[in-house]
């Protein structure tokens, strides 16, 4: 079932309207595989883009809501990481409120108080505003459930990702497990611009037991925001190659993952982490978010998959973090020939 814009918006007034509201949400980080890189109206992206979803960092939020006596023009809220009031964080949320108004008018109903919690190392460069938007979205599409007469689980899904798309592209793939696509792909079916779904083909074994472990190159936050890196995108000498190359790899991808074809999906997989960093390079402004240690560790797997012969990986998103993708069954083998000689912290994650 496919949902357009409009079958988003609420056309009636709550049945009920609560004096206070307190919900739970959790939700987990992702690796993109064929990468989003570059939007173009509000949040909409340039290209499909695949990812894993990374079930051990999560986002971890619960929302305190008090009825208002007058709806407000903007929804009133404060943010809070780990218990201390966090008002850097809050532009980015009045952005996404004001986004998701149209959509769900009951938020301005309510004063709001947000408190959030990484499982993962704060700032540790790893997407905390993928999960945190998705986080933040469940507990919308939850204080929607409460308020309206029941809709059908997918269309809940469905917006829940769709809301979170309208805070940071790359969170709208941090709804569902285990692999989300995210963007219109005219060969596969049932994929929207407006919000990513879980592929309806069955993911090969060996991927069901993936892991993920990022090698923290970089903590701290991130250099060039996204938002920056996706605009430059919009004039891009490679624009239309890099358009033409993702809607190909989406199918090459989902072939493998099928498939379990593990040497295609290690050389696709590394191709789109470098393309993604070559389409930094070659951007104008040009920025370079790799460090000498990120190449060190990309040299050293690839030299380890040489000589061991080992179906390791690697992909990066828009920092100087390298993950590292392997099945489960050689993680023994992976730390002691990879991680333990690598100084620089590793967080150890699962598809
Ligand atoms: C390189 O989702 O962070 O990680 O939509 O502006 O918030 P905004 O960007 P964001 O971009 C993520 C880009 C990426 C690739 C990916 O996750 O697909």
């Amino acid at each position: 079932m496919k949902f357009a814009e409009q079958d988003f918006i609420i056309q009636r007034e709550p049945i009920k309207k609560p004096d206070a509201l307190v919900i739970n949400s959790a939700a987990p980080s992702n690796i993109a595989l064929v990468k989003y890189w570059g939007k173009h109206s509000l949040q909409l992206p340039m290209n499909p883009s695949i990812s894993f979803t990374l079930n051990k960092s999560q986002t971890k939020t619960t929302a305190q809501l008090k009825l208002l006596e007058e709806p407000q023009k903007n929804t009133p809220f404060k943010f809070y990481l780990d218990k201390k009031h966090q008002p850097d964080f809050e532009p980015k949320i009045a952005d996404f409120f004001k986004r998701i108004q149209g959509f769900v008018p009951f938020i301005t109903h309510f004063d709001w108080h947000i408190y959030s919690h990484n499982t993962f190392p704060h700032s540790s460069g790893i997407a905390s505003s993928a999960s945190g938007f998705a986080a933040l979205a469940k507990i919308i599409t939850d204080i929607e459930k409460q308020l309206y007469p029941p809709r059908t689980e997918a269309y809940y899904a469905k917006k829940t990702s769709f809301l979170a798309r309208l805070g940071s592209g790359s969170a709208s793939r941090s709804t569902e497990h285990p692999v989300m696509i995210w963007g219109k792909h005219p060969k596969i079916p049932n994929t929207s611009d407006l919000y990513a779904v879980v592929p309806d083909f069955e993911i090969h074994p060996i991927f069901q037991t993936y892991k993920d472990s990022i090698i923290l190159v970089e903590k701290g936050q991130k250099k060039v925001a996204s938002t920056i890196g996706h605009n430059l995108m919009n004039t891009h000498p490679f624009k239309n190659i890099r358009k033409q190359q993702a809607y190909d790899r989406i199918l090459q991808m989902a072939d493998y993952l099928k498939t379990g074809d593990l040497d295609n999906f290690i050389k696709l997989t590394e191709a789109e982490a470098l393309e993604l960093h070559a389409l930094m390079m070659t951007s104008e402004p040009n920025y370079i978010l790799m460090q000498p240690d990120t190449l060190k560790i990309i040299q050293s797997i690839r030299a380890l998959r040489k000589k061991t012969g080992l179906p390791v990986c690697f992909t990066l998103d828009a920092g100087a973090n390298v993950h590292v993708l392997y099945p489960d069954k050689i993680s023994q083998q992976l730390q002691q020939l990879l991680f333990s000689k690598i100084d620089h912290e590793t967080i150890y994650d699962f598809i």
